[in-house]
């Protein structure tokens, strides 16, 4: 089957994924150091200012230096903009998940031209994402703060009240681990229909479309699905191995480019260490599910080292941060709108029309002579 595993689909200055080292570097920075180094905001800075330095007028500064404060400004008041948008966008999604009108939120909005429409989308993820969570609880919307950083401002939001920095830091760093990284799924959505010349808010929407499966931005609601599942370290190589014989996947286990582990579980590992002491059964309990998962998978496929990717440590954290699961495939996409935007201006810029060709296996016309031939 033809799966475009070895196809080169673009060329990026944005980050490149090496699957045999384990490493991810985004625009010339290892991950670490963009963690270290880089908030939500400077992220933005840094990959956009890649493509496009003058992007929405703002005055990026160095953003390679973190130099963000115009990102953050432009972003907040674009929050503000996309607020307005949310009693027409409630009544619409009102019978659908968060992930779901989160799609269908997006697909809403308009903006002025392709920088004020990166910016729009990217201020709008944790607007949508917050009121359409405070809906399902009966709950009314809360105004952003366009004072505050997009991490700290979508907890306010879906709280109602400020979150101490731990947290924010917490959340940052996720949002930051997973804001681009090469040619994913979701991206090359996005990408695809850039290339379309159509505009950014339809490759977003599109994008959020292509996260939301199992095998891409869906796990981490099921790793702890999986944890609350298993109950408890003695019961974990059992339950694996039961899994396993019924042909499921681990989910948060196995990835397509990564041949070792993945570089952000272990940045998102860190993380959750930083938030302090946590409940200590839970803690034993998901070593243990992800001890059994590894050893169980390491002896099925001994010729395909299947390690711990992304989406486990991504369920740990933000269950720790406070973040309901129904809202861990949106979160994922509140980060990686960056990196999707980014591409959507790259491809603009740079890319032509994205049209590969299929190999037709169907039925051929009676006394035709043609057989399986990639012929578009
Ligand atoms: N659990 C059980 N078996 C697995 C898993 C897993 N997590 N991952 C791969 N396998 C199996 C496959 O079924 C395949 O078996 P087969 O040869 O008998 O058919 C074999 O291992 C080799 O699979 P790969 O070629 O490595 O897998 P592929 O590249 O097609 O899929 C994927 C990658 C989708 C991520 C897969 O590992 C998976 O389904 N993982 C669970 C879902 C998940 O965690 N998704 C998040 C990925 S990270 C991200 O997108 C942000």
């Amino acid at each position: 089957m033809t799966t475009m595993d070895d196809v080169v689909a673009a060329e990026t200055v944005l980050s490149r994924v090496d699957g045999e080292g384990g490493r991810l570097v985004v625009h010339g920075l290892d991950l670490e150091d963009l963690v270290a180094a880089h908030g939500f905001e400077a992220t933005a800075a840094l990959l956009w200012g890649a493509i496009d330095p003058e992007l929405g007028d703002l005055e990026l500064g160095d953003p390679e230096l973190g130099d963000a404060g115009e990102v953050a400004r432009a972003l907040g008041s674009a929050r503000a903009r996309a607020f307005a948008r949310v009693p027409a966008i409630l009544a619409a999604t009102e019978d659908l998940a968060p992930i779901d009108a989160l799609r269908a939120g997006i697909a809403c909005l308009a903006a002025d031209g392709d920088r004020a429409a990166v910016v729009l989308a990217t201020a709008a993820m944790p607007v949508l994402l917050a009121a359409a969570f405070r809906r399902d609880r009966g709950l009314p919307p809360v105004a952003p703060d366009p004072a505050l950083g997009q991490a700290a401002d979508l907890l306010r939001m879906l709280d109602g009240t400020p979150a101490d920095p731990g947290r924010v830091r917490a959340l940052e760093t996720y949002l930051v681990t997973v804001a681009d990284h090469g040619m994913n799924a979701s991206t090359f959505a996005a990408r695809v229909i850039a290339a379309t010349a159509s505009d950014p808010v339809s490759a977003v929407a599109g994008a959020v479309g292509a996260l939301k499966g199992p095998l891409h931005g869906g796990a981490p609601g099921p790793v702890l699905d999986m944890l609350d599942a298993v109950g408890t370290p003695a019961n974990a190589a059992a339950w694996i191995a039961a899994a396993l014989d019924r042909g499921e996947r681990l989910m948060g286990f196995g990835h397509r480019i990564y041949r070792t582990r993945d570089p952000r579980a272990d940045v998102l590992k860190a993380a959750l260490a930083a938030l302090g002491p946590r409940d200590p059964a839970r803690t034993a309990l998901a070593e243990a599910v992800e001890r059994a998962a590894r050893d169980a998978l390491a002896v099925r496929y001994p010729g395909r080292r299947l390690d711990t990717n992304v989406e486990f440590y991504t369920a740990l954290l933000l269950e720790a941060v406070g973040i309901d699961r129904a809202l861990f495939t949106p979160m994922f996409g509140v980060g990686r709108v960056v990196g999707w935007t980014a591409h959507v201006l790259e491809q603009r810029a740079t890319g032509r029309l994205i049209r590969p060709k299929a190999r037709y296996v169907g039925p051929v016309p009676a006394g035709d002579t043609f057989r399986a031939a990639a012929n578009g």
